[in-house]
């Protein structure tokens, strides 16, 4: 696991860009994405660049249980709205919070086999959940529904109109299917996830109760932390 720490996510964003674009110019096929706050200004770079990923795969790490692709708070419409309408790719897929759990599960882990991921790009939740894999998920996980738990559904309710709109489930690429990627980034800013980025850079062995751990065992994974994330390391 390679640290990076940087003065600030400005800075931040602009290295995860340019470790973007050289894997595209190296060969990248496949680029595992992610949502949240963190990466937004990545694809604001991307989105202005003249990187081309008109012959390019992506594969998003989860979506909201019931929530259908055009809803302003899905996962599909964040990243329509952020990457994909200035960077259509030839083909996204992001899980569909619509299916049932059986038709979701069998589908995306499908989607997975068929498009390997060669760069993941990942965030994490202030309780080091990746993607949302929350804190007790079994390391050997593929595709799974998530009952969410409090502590993301406070974090992430700032995007809805009340707590009561938060979904309460999602669906997820497992911790297992993240290990697949080639490589993995993961970004982290912003004072409230020191405590996650120690956790994760301090651990001497993979812990349940802290799922993005699960990385100290992936031959190639980059943190890039800003000064505030890595303030506790
Ligand atoms: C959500 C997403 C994660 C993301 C996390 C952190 O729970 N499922 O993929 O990493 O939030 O979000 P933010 O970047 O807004 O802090």
């Amino acid at each position: 696991m390679e640290v990076k720490v940087v003065s600030n996510s400005e800075a931040g964003s602009q290295l995860a860009y340019e470790m973007i674009r050289h894997a595209l110019e190296d060969g990248a096929e496949v680029f595992g994405l992610a949502t949240g706050s963190t990466p937004e200004r990545v694809y604001q770079l991307l989105s202005e660049s003249d990187v081309d990923f008109s012959q390019s795969i992506s594969v998003n790490l989860d979506e909201y249980v019931g929530l259908p692709a055009d809803h302003p708070q899905s996962y599909h419409h964040y990243m329509q709205k952020k990457l994909f309408n200035a960077k259509p790719f030839k083909h996204s897929f992001i899980p569909n919070g619509m299916n049932t759990e059986a038709e979701e599960i069998e589908n995306y882990n499908q989607i997975l086999e068929e498009n390997p991921v060669d760069l993941q790009l990942l965030g994490i939740g202030t309780n080091g959940h990746i993607a949302f894999n929350e804190p007790g998920t079994p390391f050997d996980i593929l595709t799974h529904k998530v009952e969410l738990t409090e502590s993301t559904i406070q974090a992430n309710k700032r995007y809805f109109e009340s707590e009561a709109d938060v979904p309460r489930y999602a669906y997820s690429m497992g911790l297992a299917s993240i290990m697949k990627a080639d490589k993995i980034i993961l970004l982290a800013f912003g004072e409230s996830k020191a405590q996650a980025i120690k956790d994760l850079v301090t651990a001497q062995a993979v812990d349940p109760l802290i799922p993005s751990t699960v990385l100290i065992n992936h031959p190639d994974v980059t943190i890039i932390a800003d000064e505030a994330a890595a303030k506790l390391i």
